[in-house]
């Protein structure tokens, strides 16, 4: 139970109860929030219609909305924000924090639509949010009180771990990590896969085995005292199987190199889009 103390007395607006939105408004009242408190603006039925069954109220558009709010989320497509965010101006103009979740999209894109006194904090989640076990790196505008970080925190807890960053430049970086992470051990899952049908196993058990030893090597590193290179020297026998494989992956050109490149590739690439 993250964050119940600070969150249960807020009212909270979701803009945007799609995936991301669900799994937050989930984790929230998981963390026993109450439901009456939170309200979610979702033009589409099934949106709506999906954060019945949790029991939130949902609305398709702002008018229906209560008028006292202490946290606005933003949870549409970052694509669609331009034309989404206008109409929430005077709302935020009267106190509220707005924790945005849109990836790419810079805090000063929001301080020029709503105005550079609202306060803002930006959030980069990551899928495995969805399942409560997410990452999301927040970074926050000087107009965000302590309460408000607090507040903000809270939120992205209930579906995850959470950490803070100073200098919002470096949520480039973020995102090529955490952000677009989710899809490298996605990759290596698959590969791995593959490989094991390729040395003679049914495709279902080398989806198993892949899936399993990715998922549990990932927990066990997490709740070691040792980092990962610990880990890995300790399960490398001088001339055993391990290093030969191992031989392989850390080749001048393997893993080490490939992974550097791509992570400076996405953290190149997000600068560009914002
Ligand atoms: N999914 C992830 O793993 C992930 C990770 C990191 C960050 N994010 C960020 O989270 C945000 C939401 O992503 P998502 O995957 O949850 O997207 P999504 O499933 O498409 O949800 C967005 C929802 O917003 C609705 N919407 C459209 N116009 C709206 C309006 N005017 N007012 C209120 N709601 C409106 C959409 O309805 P329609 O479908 O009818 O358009 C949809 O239900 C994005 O900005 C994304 O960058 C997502």
């Amino acid at each position: 139970m993250h964050g119940v103390e600070l969150t249960e007395s807020k009212n909270i607006l979701v803009v945007g109860g799609g995936n991301m939105g669900r799994a937050l408004v989930g984790g929230w009242l998981g963390n026993g929030h109450a439901p009456a408190r939170i309200h979610v603006v979702d033009p589409s039925d099934d949106a709506r219609a999906a954060m019945a069954t949790l029991g939130v109220t949902a609305s398709a558009e702002l008018a229906e909305m209560p008028d006292a709010v202490d946290l606005v989320m933003l949870a549409v497509k970052p694509q669609q924000l331009e034309n989404v965010v206008p109409a929430y101006r005077t709302l935020c103009q009267h106190g509220p924090v707005v924790l945005s979740i849109a990836a790419g999209k810079r805090i000063g894109f929001f301080e020029r639509i709503l105005g550079a006194d609202v306060a803002l904090v930006r959030a980069m989640p990551n899928t495995p949010a969805a399942i409560g076990q997410g990452m999301t790196v927040l970074t926050a505008n000087a107009r965000v009180s302590a309460q408000q970080r607090s507040l903000c925190e809270s939120l992205m807890r209930a579906v995850g771990d959470v950490a803070w960053l100073d200098d919002e430049n470096l949520m480039d970086a973020v995102t090529a990590v955490s952000g677009s992470g989710p899809a490298y051990v996605f990759l290596l899952i698959e590969c791995l896969t593959d490989a094991a049908v390729a040395v003679g196993l049914d495709r279902k058990l080398a989806r198993q085995l892949a899936e399993r030893t990715v998922a549990g090597a990932g927990a066990y590193a997490e709740s070691s005292e040792a980092n990962a290179g610990e880990l890995r020297r300790q399960v490398t026998s001088p001339g055993g199987t391990t290093e030969a494989a191992l031989d392989i992956l850390m080749s001048e050109d393997g893993l080490p190199a490939l992974l550097r490149r791509a992570v400076a590739a996405a953290n190149e690439r997000s600068r560009e889009l914002a």
